[in-house]
């Protein structure tokens, strides 16, 4: 069994206990020890000056494949996830044909097995073909190896499918994610609705049209018993709805994604309707940025996920009513958290863990989320100091819709290793 020793580096895991200048020694896939002075490894890294943490899970990601491999495949969302350093990621089921029964799960579990680069843990559909009239095969997905589901890109507008859909997951011990969004509140809007929609003419998508569907979810939560996982939250009463109901005991958790906490609806304004601003909940007003920045750090979110939603520039190269939703996120994600949210005070390492590896793992109930003896050797490895400058020509993925380009960062992703195989180091990923 061949063995690597990664030398020197910050080793941090609050949950297991971790935190020192220390050695980690892998033997396959599993780590062997941490501690001082450890010996062995047919392979040696030196990781001196760097964090060397349990490795990142994204659990919100679009992979495109199958039916749409034009924007982004399993092999090119795999790279570009180790390349942003994440060790997982969760891959979302509007695809064509939708991935809402077992041989679709299958198919992607296969094609990501065959590229071997990042964990691929697929969510299945709520809903037969994302139209939100009757449940998907829940338990065949289930034994083929979903870990979640959602009918994410699209609401489940039927209040008793999405009561049964929490029901029906309980006992399979299945999150359900929602995409809460009222689609009779939000209509054709385009983006926020506030003082710049009116000012841009755009149509806009009230704050309400999430934190009403986030009401109903929780309450249903309530009701059935199952667990509710609300994806890519924007508004400020929705973390307020979420806090006061798991106070009372109803089983969610929630998820919040860069770009959320970074850009308010100005950024429309600020690029010229540039339509890598247009995402879905769309980038909301200042108020609400505050909000989540504040919930982040009181522990009321959960997850920090990318909802990293590829798409061809010809689809973004329209007006801005016409583009698609959605900005690429796995490439930008760890340097902008690093640079924006570490270095500027909103958060501290132990917190980033946290939110990027242990409750994603634990959420979802996958392995990992640990660095430990015994666990898998999966590891995301950070320069805390090196600077950055976001420029989309750089990206693995094959789609390159990101408003962040130009933006300079301190911290940047370094290794990533995968079940002990050593994906990317000193910033370049491994020939395969
Ligand atoms: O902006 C978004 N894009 N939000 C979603 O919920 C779906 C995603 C996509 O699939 O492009």
């Amino acid at each position: 069994m061949s063995q690597l020793l990664i030398k020197g580096g910050h080793v941090l895991d609050p949950a297991a206990g971790v935190d020192g200048i220390l050695d980690v020694l892998v033997a396959g896939e599993r780590v062997v020890a941490v501690g001082e002075n450890l010996d062995g490894g047919d392979r040696v890294l030196e990781a001196r000056g760097k964090l060397v943490l349990p490795g990142f899970i994204d659990m919100h990601v679009h992979l495109r494949e199958p039916g749409f491999e034009y924007k982004e495949d399993v092999a090119s969302g795999g790279r570009a996830a180790v390349r942003g350093g994440f060790t997982a990621i969760c891959c979302m089921p509007n695809t064509q044909p939708v991935m809402d029964n077992r041989t679709v799960v299958e198919f992607v579990r296969g094609q990501a097995a065959r590229a071997g680069w990042a964990r691929v843990y697929p969510v299945g559909a709520i809903s037969k073909g994302l139209k939100g009239e009757e449940l998907a095969e829940i338990a065949d997905m289930r034994s083929a190896g979903i870990v979640g589901l959602s009918d994410d890109g699209k609401p489940v507008a039927s209040t008793e499918l999405m009561r049964l859909a929490l029901q029906y997951a309980a006992p399979f011990d299945l999150p359900v994610i929602s995409h809460a969004e009222d689609p009779t509140l939000s209509q054709d809007g385009v983006m926020h609705r506030g003082r710049v929609s009116s000012l841009l003419g755009l149509k806009g998508v009230p704050a309400e049209a999430e934190s009403v569907m986030v009401a109903r979810d929780l309450l249903l939560a309530g009701l059935t018993g199952g667990s509710l996982h609300i994806a890519h939250v924007s508004t400020a009463q929705s973390v307020e709805l979420i806090a006061f109901y798991r106070s009372r005991g109803v089983r969610v958790t929630c998820e919040v994604t860069p770009h959320h906490l970074l850009l308010s609806d100005q950024a429309v304004r600020d690029t010229w309707y540039d339509t890598c601003t247009k995402v879905n909940p769309p980038l909301r007003s200042p108020d609400h940025v505050d909000a989540l920045r504040r919930a982040l750090r009181e522990g009321l979110i959960d997850a920090i996920v990318t909802d990293h939603a590829p798409h061809h520039q010809d689809e973004k190269l329209v007006e801005y009513d016409y583009a698609q939703f959605g900005m690429v996120g796995l490439e930008t994600a760890v340097s902008l958290v690093a640079g924006e949210l570490v270095g500027k005070g909103v958060l501290d390492w132990p917190q980033v863990v946290a939110l990027m590896s242990t409750h994603p793992a634990r959420i979802l109930g996958v392995e990992g989320g640990r660095l430990e003896a015994g666990g898998l050797a999966d590891f995301t490895v950070i320069d805390p100091g090196q600077k950055v400058t976001v420029d989309p020509k750089d990206f693995v993925s094959k789609s390159r819709n990101t408003p962040f380009a130009g933006w300079q960062l301190t911290g940047a992703p370094w290794g990533t290793v995968v079940g002990g195989q050593v994906m990317m180091w000193e910033g370049t990923l491994t020939a395969r």
